[in-house]
């Protein structure tokens, strides 16, 4: 297995150790387009070894060259957000990277997997999409797995209880307009609906929905990484170990919902070809409009981009 990771920024390089860290790889690569950064910081990760035990082959770059042959690749090159600023703003600088990475990376690896870091997410992801040529199963978008941890982390807090015992996923697009379907949230079985009133969970839905804008308040100037790190890694995990995980994963979906041709984020599973299934599961009237709703945000700001993919 090589997985390489592009963008040494702080969602990449906390990427690229962690994956190491779970011995996923045996050859990780981390490339950037500033020279020396992914050397140093993989020197570092690759330095830490022999005391968190992995053996993995781990080395920074910026020749693409490098990547050749692999299995994943994590795309997390752009900008990220600063304080006052939405995932769309983001939309030109990072589509014109994203456009720009995904043509050199399959220039040297023919039938990688892709997952999507970059924002705003599900129109990044429809980009890689578009300019790698892969089946759909192989381009996936990172989002669902992150927006439902926070929410998860969010009710643990509020009951004191183990996140562990907490299954819960939020839906559509990554931004503002995302859908956390309470119906399906529940606490060792027992549905959500029971232990909190509907307040005390429309505020931690809502919570959920700033959860971004939350850190990137208190940064200031950059945005999360840990948990978005950790997030992408649970997906590769999936893939490498072929578990069959059922995530909440930026997709394209084609009819499902009553959508189609869009990347927004449904629950998959997820397994070593990639997104190996679309679950379509009952939602409530209001859900599947705010999921359609979503939908519509990504595909009107796909279109913006015919030009820049022509
Ligand atoms: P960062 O600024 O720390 O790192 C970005 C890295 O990309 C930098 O090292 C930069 O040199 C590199 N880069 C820029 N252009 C490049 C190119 N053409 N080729 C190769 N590398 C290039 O940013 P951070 O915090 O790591 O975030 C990365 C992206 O991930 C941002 O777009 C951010 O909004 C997004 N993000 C998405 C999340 C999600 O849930 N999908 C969660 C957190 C961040």
């Amino acid at each position: 297995m090589k997985i390489t990771v592009i963008g040494a920024g702080h969602v990449g390089a906390t990427a690229a150790h962690r994956i190491a860290e779970m011995q996923l790889a045996k050859e990780v690569v981390l490339l950037d387009i500033v020279e020396g950064i992914p050397q140093g910081k993989a020197l570092d990760m690759y330095e830490s070894g022999p005391i968190g035990l992995f053996d993995s082959k781990i080395y920074g770059t910026n020749d693409y060259q490098d990547t050749a042959d692999s299995d994943i690749i994590l795309i997390t090159a752009g900008m990220a957000r600063k304080p006052g600023m939405s995932r769309e703003d983001l939309l030109l600088k990072n589509a014109t990277i994203v456009k720009e990475v995904t043509d050199r990376i399959m220039q040297y690896s023919s039938n990688p997997i892709i997952i999507m870091v970059s924002n705003p997410l599900d129109i990044m992801t429809y980009v890689s999409y578009v300019r790698s040529k892969l089946p759909k199963e192989r381009v996936i978008g990172m989002a669902g797995v992150l927006d439902s941890a926070r929410f998860r982390s969010f009710i643990a807090e509020e009951l004191n209880v183990s996140m562990k015992d907490i299954n819960a996923f939020v839906l559509g697009g990554h931004g503002d307009s995302m859908v956390p379907v309470v119906k399906y949230t529940n606490i060792a079985g027992i549905p959500l609906t029971e232990l909190l009133c509907q307040e005390k969970i429309d505020s931690l839905v809502d919570r959920t929905r700033k959860g971004g804008a939350e850190i990137v308040n208190y940064l200031k100037d950059g945005s999360a990484y840990y948990a978005p790190a950790a997030s992408a890694v649970e997906m590769i995990d999936a893939i490498v170990h072929d578990r069959k995980r059922i995530l909440p994963c930026s997709t394209l979906v084609t009819g499902q919902y009553g959508m189609d041709n869009v990347f927004i984020g449904v629950p998959v599973k997820i397994g070593k070809n990639g997104i190996e299934e679309v679950l379509e599961i009952n939602l409530d009237t209001a859900e599947l409009e705010a999921l359609r709703q979503s939908a519509s945000i990504v595909e009107s700001n796909c279109s913006n981009l015919a030009d820049l993919l022509s």
